[in-house]
């Protein structure tokens, strides 16, 4: 059994829709998922600005936050983060920067890790936030898994990414073709996560 951890960031749920989907999509394909949160930096006032930042906050409020034992403990690690400003989020980064020790005893090497992302608009930096995560992840020497072209719905002339599932959070909330490139990239990780497992 493939053990599979969904590590996410989402300030108003829209990644959190997405990571939620990887969870359950891997729970229905058989892996062991811990669908976790990365701790949140920004300060109380902040947060408490923005009404749907509250309402988000609120309703994870229960979700475990994502420890550096779940990188131990996963074959596979698919990572949600929203852009800010062309890049990963802060709060992944900050979780990111604590595998100092896990990467030099060489914890990371070969497991599978995977990113999917939402930005407010379509060019908006879905490609430069996931291809800045893989940047890490050639550190850890970790297996990259994008999408591809690996399915028609990836030719979608809006949504369509090899790199991982984007959303557009501008465009309102994830919709099938959305929630299909997640399924679809979920598979993949799996796939590839069981096959170096020798499952
Ligand atoms: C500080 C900041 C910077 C952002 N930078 C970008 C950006 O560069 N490109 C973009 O399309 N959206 C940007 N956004 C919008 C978010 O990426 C977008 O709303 C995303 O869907 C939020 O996901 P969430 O609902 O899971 O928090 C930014 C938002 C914030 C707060």
């Amino acid at each position: 059994m493939v053990n599979l951890a969904v590590i996410h960031y989402s300030q108003t749920g829209n990644v959190y829709a997405m990571a939620k989907t990887a969870a359950d999509e891997g729970a229905a394909a058989g892996a062991d998922v811990r669908l976790r949160k990365v701790r949140e930096l920004a300060p109380p006032e902040a947060v408490q600005s923005n009404p749907d930042w509250v309402a988000h906050a609120e309703a994870v409020a229960d979700l475990e936050e994502a420890e550096l034992d779940d990188l131990e403990w996963a074959d596979a690690v698919m990572w949600g983060t929203p852009t800010r400003y062309g890049v990963p989020c802060a709060q992944i980064r900050q979780f990111v920067d604590q595998t100092g020790g896990l990467w030099q005893r060489g914890g990371l090497i070969n497991k599978v890790m995977s990113t999917f992302v939402s930005t407010a608009t379509s060019h908006g930096g879905q490609e430069s936030t996931i291809l800045a995560m893989n940047n890490t992840f050639y550190h850890w020497g970790s297996i990259i898994i994008g999408t591809g072209y690996t399915d028609p719905i990836l030719f979608d002339l809006e949504l369509g990414n090899p790199y991982g599932a984007s959303h557009i959070g501008g465009a309102g909330p994830m919709g099938e073709t959305n929630r299909r490139g997640v399924v679809i990239q979920t598979r993949r990780v799996l796939e590839v996560a069981a096959k170096l497992k020798g499952e």
